[in-house]
């Protein structure tokens, strides 16, 4: 792994990785969210930067500093993330670390809610389905060279992520169990488990986001020279 980091074996490639959560308004002070922290790409995106790569980094709302040498593009929805990684095309590597609403709210009203005075009323909203941009680049015209997802699941985690690299098109998703407390979602550390596109399947213990990125980084630049 630090090889890949000495020799630069990212150098003259463009990777492509999007991070953090959306957020989906339904009126001018309020949204529906998530809780990822957006660590996870941006220690990716970091550690792409640091192998010699030319990083755009596509930032859902969160609380991070911009790694150096990377370019970040800061968006709101999931509708404005596809735009700016579909503007950020071509790219050699596409990683999808972030958590896109899968919903949002049909339409943003254009003054605050209001309660109806008198009443104790619930409220409905109706929700509709968000754009997949992971899928959307997986099949497009110009489908980067190499395409990564995330998996976050809470059971079945092996299957489901089995799932949804194919269903997606992709070329390695990494599986990542949220239902154990300390990795995953908004933490330091994570464990994971990549699943290749002939189901071959490499199990990476539990570490820091930070040593995970560059195991993950280097594994990437591997499979981009074989590719
Ligand atoms: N993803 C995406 N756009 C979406 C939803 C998901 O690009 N609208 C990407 C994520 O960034 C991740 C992968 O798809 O890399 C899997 O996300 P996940 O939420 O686990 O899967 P979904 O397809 O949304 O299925 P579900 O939430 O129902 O499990
Ligand atoms: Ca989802």
């Amino acid at each position: 792994a630090a090889e890949c980091f000495e020799r630069g074996l990212l150098a003259g490639r463009h990777i492509l990785i999007n991070a953090g959560p959306t957020r989906e308004a339904i009126d001018p002070v309020r949204y529906i969210s998530n809780h990822s922290s957006g660590k996870m790409g941006f220690a990716l995106a970091e550690a792409a930067a640091e192998a010699g790569a030319r990083v755009t980094l596509v930032a859902g709302p969160v609380n991070l500093p911009t790694p150096a040498r990377v370019q970040r593009v800061d968006v709101v929805s999931a509708q404005q993330m596809l735009d700016a990684c579909l503007a950020a095309l071509p790219a050699d590597l596409f990683i999808a670390s972030a958590a896109v609403a899968d919903y949002r709210p049909d339409a943003c009203a254009e003054q605050k809610l209001k309660k109806t005075p008198g009443s104790d009323d619930g409220m409905t909203l109706t929700l509709v389905r968000n754009p997949d941009i992971l899928a959307t680049l997986a099949s497009h015209s110009e489908r980067p060279g190499f395409c990564v997802g995330f998996a976050a699941e809470t059971q079945d985690v092996l299957g489901y992520a089995r799932d949804k690299l194919q269903r997606k098109n992709l070329d390695l998703i990494i599986a990542n169990d949220v239902s154990q407390s300390g990795i995953g979602f908004n933490s330091d550390d994570n464990a994971v488990t990549l699943i290749d596109r002939d189901l071959t399947s490499t199990h990476l213990p539990q570490a820091s986001k930070q040593k995970l990125a560059r195991d993950l980084i280097s594994r990437l630049a591997t499979r981009l020279d074989r590719h």
